[in-house]
């Protein structure tokens, strides 16, 4: 085992404060330090998003946490692997631990650290009353009123994973699985593919998508069921945010999704139920086709799903239409 599990993920934009009010309407509480924001999720101490002013977006890193032994073995890997070097903390990015830029030049920063505990996840940190749901032989409500408080605010509790775009989704894997030594859960027609940290975790932490330049596509947050997903996802387009896809529940990973389109022309993701993957031997890896792989149901995806908006120059306030545009 090398990294442990997905700390935070930093984004570069030009409009700092705009993109940071769009997550915490998405239900992140935010800080901001200088010309930098630093966002989280209420009820979990560890950063998850961190926003860079720049001149266009760009993923600027990708950040796992691992302890002393994990760490030194990631080390041994880079000197191993021609896919990856160790190189200089980033100035506007500083965080401790060791960064790395892969074979297409995105960046990485592994630090020592535990998965700080959240309201999300296997063991969460605050009990949940159970998720009840009526089904044939099986009816878990009863005497009950299904429907939760109309004025239920929707809380996302953890950052789950993302996905990015390469030029490489061979090399990608190579880099994830040999250097930071995440472990393949499926792929789809040599187009996507979708990993994990060992010993313990969701279907994915980290998706990609094969294009023609590397690039941010989504960051995703768990959030309690598919009732928090569905107002999570009406009460951005209420706020005037674009639609990114949703409601629907994908096949590989098996999650119901939600995407907004956020300022900078990324996504961010409510998801809720996915596989979660507790012993490693207990998982093969399949190839899977993509019209049986991508999702069970929802509306169509919409064409600039797929599409890679890194490089993206503009901000796109609420209310303001263009891509995704709310429907
Ligand atoms: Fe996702």
């Amino acid at each position: 085992m090398s990294v442990k599990h997905f700390h935070h993920l930093g984004l570069a934009i030009p409009d700092v404060p705009t993109q940071k009010k769009f997550y915490e309407d998405f239900g992140l509480i935010g800080e901001e330090i200088e010309n930098r924001a630093i966002m989280r999720c209420i009820g979990r101490d560890q950063d998850q998003l961190l926003l860079t002013e720049g001149p266009e977006r760009k993923l600027s890193h990708v950040s796992y946490g691992a302890d002393d032994e994990g760490l030194a073995a990631v080390k041994n890997n880079i000197e191993a692997s021609n896919l990856a070097t160790e190189i200089d903390c980033p100035k506007d990015t500083p965080y401790e631990g060791i960064w790395i830029q892969d074979f297409e030049g995105d960046v990485y920063n592994v630090n020592i650290s535990e998965a700080a505990p959240s309201k999300g996840g296997i063991s969460p940190s605050i009990a949940h009353e159970a998720f009840q749901a009526n089904g044939p032989g099986h009816y878990d409500r009863v005497n009950k009123k299904g429907s939760i408080a109309y004025d239920t605010t929707p809380e996302p509790h953890r950052l789950g994973h993302m996905v990015q775009f390469t030029t490489s989704l061979e090399k990608k894997i190579a880099f994830y699985r040999d250097v930071l030594g995440l472990k393949l859960t499926d792929t789809s027609e040599g187009l996507i593919a979708f990993l994990r940290t060992a010993g313990g975790c969701d279907h994915h932490t980290v998706g990609f998508l094969e294009t023609d330049k590397t690039g941010f596509h989504h960051a995703s947050f768990e959030m309690d069921n598919v009732d928090h997903v569905g107002l999570g996802g009406q009460g951005m387009l209420e706020k005037g945010y674009r639609n990114g896809w949703g409601l629907g529940r994908h096949a590989l990973g098996s999650n119901f999704f939600w995407y907004i389109r956020d300022p900078h022309d990324g996504l961010c993701e409510f998801f809720a139920d996915m596989d979660y993957i507790a012993d490693d031997d207990a998982w093969e890896a399949k190839d899977w086709p993509m019209d049986v792989g991508f999702y069970l149901w929802g509306p169509n995806p919409p064409e600039e799903f797929g599409m890679n908006y890194e490089g993206c120059k503009t901000t796109t306030k609420p209310g303001a239409g263009g891509k995704g545009a709310r429907n």
